[in-house]
Parts: structure tokens; sequence; C-alpha cells
């Protein structure tokens, strides 16, 4: 069944209210998805992406019911996800050479998880246009990095709907298709933890990507994302939302994180929480048994957070595998702005606080000097510690953006995911001070985005 969206656009994805994991096992879906596909019937009739692969016969079929296929003109593939391109060999079968629009990381990408078939592929790049009759055109918006090398957006004259792709999407499954019609509270926590857990390592290029979004002068006035429901009612909202994300977005709150063998790591976290409660009522505290808690949620959390606490017992010289597993996760979401401090028990060795506050250097926090190591079961002693951990998670504004250092030597871009170095902001995740020219970077630093190698950038 196909559903209106405007003019002559129809929504024809597949609404999946069964889908509980995305990603393999490591994003979790708590309130259904959807994957969005459009049919756009001008003079020329359109597709715009397809549904994932599981679905690709009731895709299909669906569309079958609604026209024929051999009246579409083009396919648009603004991304070769399988969740959206998924369909396409299936497609392909009945209406072989179909021209398919895309970028040229996009064949790569297809081509690469399908198969080289010959399909008909046309690349465009930003600001390529075609006509699709009725004084109406398609130009595309490359969207690199946002979240595959892949990634484009087209927008739609006339109706002037912007298909955004995964960008400004959520995991969540609404019949009613339009944001107008949603939960307002879910919503916008989907299209949170949809941005915390997916897009903000990109936010550097986000932030970008926005404002060369902004300067097309595009009159969007609805986004139709490639997850969830449409931007109807105010649009430009979620992009609002997005500018704001992506610059070391947090509130006013501190999120505690831990596992814990016999509860001593437990009543330390619950210690710290009672204390920023004391110290700042004002202040949100979330406090999570990350063996016990669905990482996705406590990522979002983390992403709202001015600051965290991480506790682990000491373990075979170590930390919990589950506390471990979250740090390594943590880290790649590339988090900016935020402070960290570590508790744990230990019976003898004791290495687990030292090893947390590494892991939380190394994921990007500032980590403070105060730190509660309990000797077999927290006392007194240890609690009387808390205040002073929690006043410097609590003190002054959080950690600023550090300024940008002025520098001639010229930029250079990543050919394959449009990463910009720029010698004046350097690369401090990555050990690189600002100021470095392109030149002095060390043979083996690799873009910060998508890891290619030097060799793969050319001067701005
Ligand atoms: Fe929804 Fe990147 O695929």
């Amino acid at each position: 069944m196909r559903k209106h969206v405007k003019g002559n656009v129809s929504w024809v994805g597949y609404l999946d209210w069964e889908l509980d994991r995305f990603h393999g096992d490591d994003y979790s879906i708590l309130n259904g998805s959807s994957q969005n596909a459009y049919l756009i019937e001008e003079e020329k009739t359109v597709l715009v992406d397809t549904v994932w692969t599981p679905h690709r016969f009731d895709f299909i079929e669906n569309l079958k019911s609604e026209i024929d296929l051999n009246k579409i003109d083009f396919i648009v593939m603004n991304h070769g996800e399988c969740d959206h391109s998924g369909s396409l060999t299936a497609l392909l079968d009945e209406i072989p050479n179909t021209p398919i629009y895309c970028t040229a990381n996009a064949v790569k990408s297809i081509e690469g998880q399908y198969g080289k078939h010959n399909w008909n592929f046309h690349v465009v790049k930003t600001g390529d246009s075609i006509d699709i009759g009725n004084g109406k055109e398609l130009i595309f918006v490359e969207m690199r990095m946002l979240h595959w090398p892949d990634s484009m957006a087209t927008f739609l004259t006339g109706d002037n709907i912007l298909f955004s792709m995964d960008a400004f999407g959520q995991h969540y499954a609404v019949e009613e298709l339009f944001n107008d019609k949603a939960d307002q509270c879910v919503l916008n926590k989907e299209a949170m933890k949809y941005f915390a857990n997916i897009l903000n390592p990109f936010a550097p290029i986000l932030t970008k990507k926005l404002e060369e979004l902004g300067k097309l002068n595009l009159p969007i006035e609805m986004i139709a994302p490639a997850h969830g429901a449409i931007w109807r009612e105010d649009p430009l909202q979620i992009v609002n939302k997005y500018a704001t994300w992506a610059k070391a977005y947090q509130e006013d709150q501190i999120t505690i994180v831990y596992d814990t063998m016999w509860e001593g790591t437990t009543k330390i976290a619950h210690k710290i929480a009672d204390e920023i409660h004391m110290q700042s009522p004002d202040t949100v505290v979330k406090v999570f048994n990350i063996a016990k808690s669905d990482k996705n949620e406590v990522m979002t959390e983390i992403f709202k957070s001015r600051a965290i606490a991480v506790g682990s017992p000491t373990v075979s010289s170590s930390i919990l595998s589950s506390v471990a597993g979250f740090l390594e996760f943590l880290k790649q979401l590339k988090f900016k702005n935020k402070k960290a401090a570590a508790f744990g028990c230990y019976g003898w060795s004791g290495e687990s606080v030292k090893i947390l506050k590494a892991k939380l250097s190394e994921a990007g926090f500032e980590v403070v000097d105060g730190d509660v190591r309990s000797l077999w079961n927290p006392d007194e002693m240890d609690f009387a510690k808390i205040p002073e951990l929690v006043s410097e998670l609590l003190a002054g504004e959080a950690p600023q953006v550090k300024k940008e250092v002025k520098s001639s030597a010229p930029k250079y871009v990543c050919t394959v995911c449009g990463y910009v170095y720029d010698p004046a902001q350097g690369d401090p995740d990555h050990g690189i001070a600002a100021g470095t020219s392109f030149e002095n970077l060390p043979e083996d630093w690799a873009c910060p985005i998508c890891g290619v190698g030097k060799d793969q950038f050319e001067q701005a």
C-alpha cells in the first residue's frame, strides 16, 4: 500500500514493527523502525531508494500493486547500505537496465555488496540535477560520511522535499508517517539516539555539511529521511537540532555507568549519585549497571551529559569485560567536551581505576584527578573521597573547545570521505597539535573519519 506524502510523491517503504536490532545486534530498536522508499510520479516516474533485503519481495509485490514496474524511468539510490539497497537485485531482475542515479562511492559500495552486473549507473555529484517533467527537477547533494562515503540527499523542486537518507532519521515506526502525528517524546528521543549512536563520530563533517546545505538556499518544505517519521511540520526543527547536537552537545546531566561483582562498586556508584544531588540538586543524575542496560540507551544519556563516572572492580589485573566493551564503544562515538571520573573496588592488585582513567582519556574525556579505589568493600574512608570527586566533575563550565591557531599552511581534503585536515586545528584527538602542516604529519597518520592514509588526500 502506498501512502501519500505530497503532490505526486508517495511512500512505498517497509514499516518494520518487528525489528528489534539493527546493524547486526549493535543498535537496539525499541519502537519499531521503517525503511522509507519513495515513488515520484511526474512526467518521469522515479523510485527513491528501496528496502532491506529480507523485505525485498514484499516491497516489489507492493510496488507492482501500485504501478507497472516498467513505468519506472529512474531509480535514485541515495546510499548503498543494504537496508536501502537490499531490494535492488530482485528489482533489477524485473526491470534490467533501469538507470540508477547515485554517487561514485555508491557504485563501489553497491557493486562491492552485490557484484558487478553492468547495472546502468549514472554517477552524480553535488549540484547535478535531472529533469523529471512538469517543471520539476531532482537536485543531488553529496552527504559523504553521513554516514558512509556514498551517502547523498536528493531535493525535489516544486514540492520542495529533501530526501535526506539516514540524516534526520529515527528508528521509529510511525504508521501515520509524519512527525506531527508521532508521539513527540518518542520522536525526539529516537532522533537523538540515532544521532548519538550513529552520526556523532561525524559531527565535524555534519556541521560543515549543514552550512553547505544552507548555502544552497533550497526552499525545504519537507524532510523525508530513510527511517522513521517524515518531517512535515516545521521540518527545519530537526536541522536546527542537528546543528546544536553536532557541537559537543550537553545538558546539565551526569551519568554513572558501572558493573560490579559483589556489589561494592554498586555502593560507590549510588553514593556518587547521592552526592551529585546533594551538591547540585538541579543536575540530572542517571545510574546504569552496564551489564544489565541497553548500551545504545546509555550512550544517548552520555551524549546529553556534561560528565560521567565509570566504575569497575579489578578482575585479573584488569576491568570487567562489560565495562571494557562499553568503553570501546564510547571511544568510537567521539564525544567531546565532557569530564569523567573513575571508581571501583579491588581485593589485592587494584588496577581497575588506573585502567578506567586511561581508557576514558583515550576516549576523549577530561579525566578528573579524584577517584575512589576501595579495598574489598567501600567504607567511610572511601566514601569520604566522593565529595571532592563530585566537585571536580561539577566544577565550572564544561571544558571549552580549544581556540583556533592561525596557520597559513594549506588545508587538505580526504578524497574518500571529504574530511578536511586544517593545519590551524591539527588533529588533537590523535596527538597532532594545532599548527602542524599536512606535510609534517607523521607518515602513519590516518584520516580520523574514514581511516585512509595521507596518500588519499589532496590539497583543498
Ligand atoms: Fe539506513 Fe546507513 O543505512
